[in-house]
């Protein structure tokens, strides 16, 4: 018998501003990946998640088809969304980098967890500010949901700077919170609900009112 499944809130979807795109993974991305991901080891493993076997493993094509396929799961049960992040570039896009909304909760918690990297070849940029705005914007939009969380290790300053540019409220110390790199870390809890929003245009606007302002002498209190 075939089960229909119901429709997912938001999800797929294809999400672009300002040169960066955020779509789902496809298959034909799997060299692109492992390329990536194999020249960033030294640059991502201070803050992923310890990795159940070696990094080039994790990271091979066989890995990249089981995260893939894990990751279509999720999306189809509504329990993430999972973006490659491109760069638009010479009419074509590169992948640079990924953003997943995870441990979707609906029901009285409509809210998520967003984790992000980018190729340390394009940090520096603005890449993930743009990315997480625009899934921060869906989230709250055709996502159907309230809040979005992202848990930092203290000592990320570039995760940090992210968060703080982008308005992100700091509310947890969550002490040996994840598995990170080998041992369990503690993180910083930061969030925005909807509320937070309210009269701003969503935060992609937000965002670049706040870049714009910064791009041109000393700005307001949110770029501190
Ligand atoms: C965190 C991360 C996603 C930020 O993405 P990004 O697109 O570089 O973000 P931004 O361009 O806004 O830069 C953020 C901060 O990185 C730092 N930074 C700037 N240029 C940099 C460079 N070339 N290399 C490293 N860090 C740099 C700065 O502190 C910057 O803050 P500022 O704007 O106040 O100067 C990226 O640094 C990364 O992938 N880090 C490794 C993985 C990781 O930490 N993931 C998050 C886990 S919570």
């Amino acid at each position: 018998m075939m089960v229909r499944r119901r429709p997912v809130p938001g999800w797929p979807a294809v999400l672009g501003a300002d040169g960066v795109l955020l779509r789902p993974y496809q298959r034909a991305d799997a060299d692109a990946w492992v390329a990536l991901r194999r020249r960033n080891e030294q640059w991502l493993t201070p803050w992923e998640p310890t990795p159940p076997r070696s990094w080039a493993d994790a990271n091979s094509a066989a890995g990249f088809r089981l995260v893939h396929t894990a990751q279509r799961r999720a999306g189809l049960r509504g329990d993430a969304m999972t973006f490659a992040v491109c760069l638009r570039e010479d009419g074509g896009e590169r992948l640079v980098g990924h953003l997943n909304l995870g441990n979707i909760v609906r029901r009285a918690f409509c809210s998520t967890f967003a984790g992000y990297w980018v190729d340390h070849r394009v940090a520096g940029r603005g890449v993930m500010p743009t990315a997480l705005a625009l899934a921060v914007d869906h989230a709250f939009g055709p996502g159907g949901l309230h809040r979005v969380e992202v848990n930092i290790r203290p000592e990320n300053t570039a995760s940090r700077r992210v968060v703080e540019k982008l308005g992100f409220r700091e509310e947890a110390h969550h002490p040996r919170y994840l598995h990170i790199d080998g041992a369990w870390r503690d993180h910083v809890g930061y969030a925005l609900t909807t509320e937070d929003l309210h009269d701003e245009g969503g935060l992609l606007a937000r965002w670049r009112r706040t870049r714009d302002r910064a791009d041109t002498g000393p700005g307001p209190a949110e770029i501190k």
